[in-house]
């Protein structure tokens, strides 16, 4: 949610705060900003509502120089104006920041020190720099200013601000919102994720919450709010700035559908040895073993992959399982096992909702783990262990290869969980094997880009309502593809346990009404079969996904045969790109669905 850039020292500087607000545009694009100064007294702000390539309209090629500072906002206070859009300002324009998160104490902050300051925003972030500004007004230099303020501050944020008499720092600071340092040659850079960065370094430094850092040409300076000096090295990302580009797709959702068989291929090559066993943290699996729960908490796509993951826990490693949301847990906490594990699960690994849960439950001294797609992400670095989903940066806002690759890292751990623990059905799975067979399995659905195409629009065009069903792991399943549709081609969409339906909801069905139903759960296959019938009888227009094992004369959609378990990861291929389509079938911006933000870095 709201993505930050900032460069010093790079004469540049315009150009790769552009292209860094580019790469963080699916942290938020309702409005983008930045402010440039040249370090000999002339600075400009330039700041448009809408996608950065408004932004990128509205820079002329005068706006030089070697500090700035960008951002691309995703609106918690007040709606997307150009007043609101950052950055923002003192009233004396001296100086100028940008902001990620929510400051939870703005109004008492306005109320007791900024009582006679006319804002131009309704923003939170303003009341910081007013505040700022009030401090250096009472004598403080820029940095002092800057340091009283962070020490009054309540809530979330990543800032960087620069202080006009000081043009040749950014400084910055962290609490709860992402962000770290590029190191580049003769220049340094600030960023919310690394991606926006990759092509000018691979060498980054973590920002602890709590910190401040003075970022100059050739020095990166770190300190806690009071002073105290921190040391800390740098590390290397890996990814190759090709990786996060969207080469002949028109869409990153369909390069990301598409390459979900190699992400299968690459984690059943990292984590499962030639021999078949299990490749993961043995000290881990020892800790997780004196579990008598699991814990697992998401938000959103990630936590319906742990609605799945709750079947393949309690089967493999035998072990209960609660799947919790994270907004829901951290404050309405049940009572927990006597010996709780924690396992969160989050694509960005930024993710506020479940934060603050393993900001609690560190507080309590419990165990944790999260499974992630970004190493060195704050939910990584804030838990006990990690464990890399490895599926490759993911731009598009709608999760599709994080959700399959967090079901399949899940499998490779309940496996190794139930091995060690001697559990027949974690001996029994050839998840090798399986991974195999997903992998094949999702790229014949995806050779088949017409034919489903074509089936988007039977179905859904010109629909409002549509409803995707199924028992037991086809239910968990159908809560993922109805969020699918519903985020990005905005027709309302409902996942529905198929046995529920009669108990109400199919007061909604009328003649032509879309039912999507699933058949994958071998228990329950004749009984959605029956509620098929019931749907059917009152107009519904039925498409019919089913296992091979399952599947009967007519249905539409047939799915290899594969282990029960981990069946969403191919099932819900189909309803990715009847989603993709139907998206693009209303002319909607896929990639970056209206009102959303990929990395929700707000509770
Ligand atoms: C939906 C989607 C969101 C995320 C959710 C959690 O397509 O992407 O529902 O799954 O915001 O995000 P992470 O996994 O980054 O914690």
């Amino acid at each position: 949610m709201c993505g930050i850039v900032g460069v010093v020292g790079n004469s540049e500087t315009t150009d790769i705060l552009l292209n860094g607000l580019e790469k963080l545009e699916y942290r938020g694009y309702d409005s983008a900003g930045i402010y440039v100064n040249n370090q000999k007294g002339q600075d400009f702000l330039i700041k448009e509502v809408g996608k950065i390539s408004e932004l990128e309209k509205a820079v002329t090629p005068d706006v030089q120089g070697l500090t700035g500072i960008g951002h691309t906002r995703w609106a918690t206070h007040g709606p997307a104006t150009i007043d609101n859009a950052h950055p923002h300002f003192s009233a004396d324009h001296r100086f100028y920041l940008v902001h990620n998160g929510v400051i939870t104490n703005y109004n008492e902050l306005k109320e007791e020190y900024l009582k006679d300051v006319d804002f131009k925003s309704q923003t939170d972030t303003e009341v910081a720099v007013q505040l700022i500004s009030h401090f250096a007004n009472e004598g403080m230099n820029g940095e002092a200013a800057f340091r009283k303020a962070l020490g009054l501050i309540e809530g979330s944020y990543a800032f960087a601000m620069v202080d006009k008499e000081e043009a040749d720092k950014i400084f910055v600071a962290k609490s709860k919102s992402p962000l770290l340092i590029g190191l580049g040659d003769g220049f340094n850079v600030i960023c919310s994720d690394a991606m926006a960065m990759l092509d000018r370094t691979h060498e980054f430094v973590e920002i602890h919450d709590g910190e401040v850092v003075i970022l100059e040409k050739n020095k990166v300076s770190i300190s806690k709010i009071d002073g105290t000096p921190v040391e800390r090295g740098s590390y290397t990302v890996n990814i190759d700035a090709s990786d996060i580009s969207k080469g002949p797709y028109a869409h990153y959702m369909l390069k990301e559908v598409d390459e979900q068989p190699s992400v299968m291929r690459r984690i059943s090559k990292n984590y499962i040895r030639e021999d078949g066993s299990i490749n993961v943290d043995p000290e881990m699996l020892k800790e997780i073993n004196k579990a008598d729960r699991l814990y697992i908490v998401a938000a959103g796509t990630s936590y319906h992959a742990g609605l799945v993951g709750k079947n393949i826990f309690e089967t493999l490693a035998d072990v209960p399982v609660d799947v919790e949301l994270g907004s829901e847990f951290g404050y309405h906490m049940p009572k927990l096992s006597q010996h709780p594990f924690f396992i969160f699960l989050s694509q960005s690994g930024e993710t506020a909702d479940s934060r603050q849960v393993l900001v609690k439950i560190n507080e309590m001294n419990l165990p944790s783990l999260t499974m992630t797609n970004v190493a060195n992400s704050t939910l990584s670095r804030e838990s006990n262990y990690t464990m890399e989903l490895l599926a490759g940066p993911e731009i598009a806002v709608a999760s599709t290869k994080s959700y399959t690759s967090q079901i399949a890292v899940e499998a490779v751990l309940a496996k190794a969980l139930g091995e060690l623990k001697g559990v027949q059905a974690a001996k029994d799975l050839d998840l090798k094997e399986q991974l195999a067979i997903a992998a094949n399995g999702i790229q014949t659905i995806v050779d088949e880009k017409d034919y489903i195409k074509q089936l988007s629009a039977d179905y859904l065009d010109g629909q409002d309502h549509a409803f995707y069903i199924g028992r037991g792991i086809d239910y968990a399943l159908s809560l993922e593809a109805a969020l699918k549709l519903k985020e990005i081609s905005y027709i309302h969409a409902e996942g529905f346990a198929a046995g529920e339906l009669k108990h109400g909801t199919i007061a909604l069905i009328e003649k032509g009404t879309p039912v999507f139903a699933y058949i994958n759960d071998g228990v329950g296959a004749s009984h959605t079969r029956g509620n098929i019938q019931e749907v059917e009888a009152r107009g519904a227009h039925v498409l019919v996904i089913a296992n091979e094992k399952y599947a009967k004369p007519g249905d539409q959609i047939i799915i290899p045969e594969i282990d029960e378990m981990i069946s969403p990861i191919v099932s819900v291929v189909p309803a990715q790109l009847f989603s993709y389509y139907a998206s693009l079938a209303r002319g909607n911006d896929v990639d970056k669905p209206r009102n959303l933000a990929k990395s929700v870095t707000v509770e």
